[in-house]
């Protein structure tokens, strides 16, 4: 049985007291127990996040991380070793803002997938496809590359504890969600792809689901066999509401 994780991506959002303030918020909640729960604000709050969170059972993650795992002359950007010493677990890497604002490529993503590895943070590979890929038809084979770039630079095994987010981006913050049917149709995909290569990676390996998921949608999203939790977004910077979708993924 994979455990459900739900994380909220706090994105670019978020001032010193509202961080405060949603921290304070959730760690009154004690969510958590038989799901992971997680919370990934924007870099320059994760500190702040990690003092209002201390003694609760949510855990911390950042929103994207460099390529380079290490210290190093990199200007403006935040490297894993940098995110594992605050204390983050987990880490986003190539959520559709970042592929498609700023142009990171499969393989730019499948190095910082193992950048994040290598400092022992928990990589969450985002894919998904735009509203015209999929209306062009094969919109598989646009995730299965996204997949791909990461087994081609370090093989299956390296997807042996970490997660994917398939997050439709047409669904991203536009209050259209795929339908549970959709969304299990992919994550079958993934997994199956998966699975031809490694059965035991396969089957260890959560997919969450992201894109509009809700208080109202999520119970129904994660009933679905292969949609092992959700990457939440606008939803998850309402303590209450975040709550509620994080009992919805309750086993
Ligand atoms: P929304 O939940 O706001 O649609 O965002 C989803 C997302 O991009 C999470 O990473």
């Amino acid at each position: 049985m994979r455990r459900p994780l739900v994380a909220g991506n706090w994105k670019m959002n978020g001032t010193c007291s509202s961080v405060a303030a949603l921290s304070q918020q959730l760690h009154e909640m004690k969510l958590g127990g038989e799901v992971d729960v997680a919370v990934l604000p924007g870099a320059l709050h994760i500190g702040q996040a990690r003092e209002g969170l201390k003694g609760s059972s949510i855990s911390l993650g950042a929103q994207d991380c460099s390529v380079e795992p290490d210290f190093y002359a990199r200007t403006g950007e935040v490297c894993a070793a940098q995110l594992a010493d605050i204390g983050c677990v987990w880490v986003l890497v190539g959520h559709s803002e970042r592929r498609l604002m700023l142009g990171e490529g499969n393989e730019l993503v499948a190095r910082k997938f193992l950048a994040a590895q290598s400092k022992g943070l928990i990589p969450i590979l985002c894919v998904g496809e735009t509203l015209a890929q999929r209306e062009a038809g094969d919109f598989w084979s646009i995730i299965r590359g996204q997949v791909e770039a990461v087994v081609e630079l370090a093989g299956v095994p390296a997807f042996a504890g970490a997660v994917v987010a398939y997050e439709p981006v047409w669904a991203i913050g536009t209050g259209k969600t795929a339908s549970p049917d959709e969304a299990q149709a992919v994550h079958a995909a993934i997994r199956g792809w998966i699975a031809e290569r490694s059965e035991s990676v396969a089957a260890g390996l959560r997919i969450v689901y992201g894109g509009s998921v809700k208080a109202s949608n999520a119970a129904e999203l994660f009933a679905k066999p292969d949609i092992d939790g959700g990457l939440v977004g606008g939803a998850s910077l309402n303590a209450e509401e975040f709550g509620a979708i994080c009992r919805a993924a309750r086993i």
